[in-house]
């Protein structure tokens, strides 16, 4: 079921997702060669709770951290362990809080020191595929057409678009229907409409698009070994049109070219 979110609902998920960039503010200051993951991890822990939040991963399926932190091949779902970050990584930082029942979810990952050429070309090509995505976001467009963008932009730079971790619903819960792969078909799939509330985040290898789960459950890594990227906000279509709640302390309206059809 897709659940449609009410003026006031959408009010507290803007607080939430207000956390999220917080969160992800603070982590980016304090990550660097030397600091530990459990570090960034605690520093994460205090600003959710700051703002009287709680973390949305916390003991979620038994989840054990605020935050999940997945350096170089990690794709997602890093534990954040005591491995100290090292010049020339990269590291994936997602982030959820729930403020007063309602979810915010966002992701991005960040150069530790300098970093090859290519690895930046990575992260920066999956942030620009979720904007990509999030531009798609708009009453009465189809659901498929972000995963369609999203994809477009993986390939076209070469790299493998993970297929086994999708995009989301969000509200009242972290995961709600639809699930927003990063494929589709241009035009497919569900109309969006107003109340509506997607978590984007593509998830780019630079080798090819396989995944493997480590032994802890929860860690998902390249198959190939393979440096991964991954972004993500959580977009809503509101009354007052498509926003980001996680871009900022304020939503950001999100602007769309005047000729772009509907598709
Ligand atoms: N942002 C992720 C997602 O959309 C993280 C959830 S994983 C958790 O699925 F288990 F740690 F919560
Ligand atoms: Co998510």
């Amino acid at each position: 079921m897709i659940t449609i979110k009410s003026k006031r609902e959408f009010a507290k998920m803007q607080r939430a997702g207000a956390t999220v960039f917080e969160v992800h503010v603070a982590v980016r200051e304090a990550a660097g060669p030397g600091v530990s993951l459990s570090t960034l991890d605690d520093i994460a822990a205090k600003v959710i709770e700051g703002n009287n939040c709680t973390s949305s991963f916390l003991g979620y399926q038994g989840y054990p951290a605020n935050i999940c932190l997945s350096p170089n091949d990690v794709i997602v779902h890093g534990i954040p362990s005591d491995y100290a970050l090292r010049e020339g990584d990269i590291l994936s930082v997602d982030a959820g809080a729930v403020f007063e029942g309602f979810h915010g979810d966002a992701a991005f990952t960040m150069a530790i020191g300098q970093v090859t050429p290519e690895a930046q070309h990575l992260i920066d090509v999956t942030e620009e595929a979720m904007w990509a995505g999030v531009r798609e976001v708009r009453k009465g467009a189809r659901l498929e057409s972000i995963g369609a963008a999203v994809h477009e932009v993986g390939t076209a730079n070469g790299y493998g678009v993970v297929e086994e971790y999708v995009g989301h619903g969000i509200g009242r819960e972290m995961h709600e229907e639809p699930q927003v792969p990063n494929y589709g078909k241009r035009g497919k799939g569900m109309r969006l409409r107003t109340g509506i509330a997607l978590c984007i985040e593509p998830m780019f290898n630079m080798g090819a698009r396989h995944t493997r789960v480590d032994p802890d459950n929860w860690t998902v890594r390249t198959e190939d070994g393979s440096l991964s990227a991954h972004w993500e906000h959580t977009v809503c279509v509101t009354p007052d049109g498509t926003q980001v709640f996680t871009a900022g302390s304020e939503p950001l309206a999100v602007q769309f070219e005047e000729s772009s059809a509907l598709g």
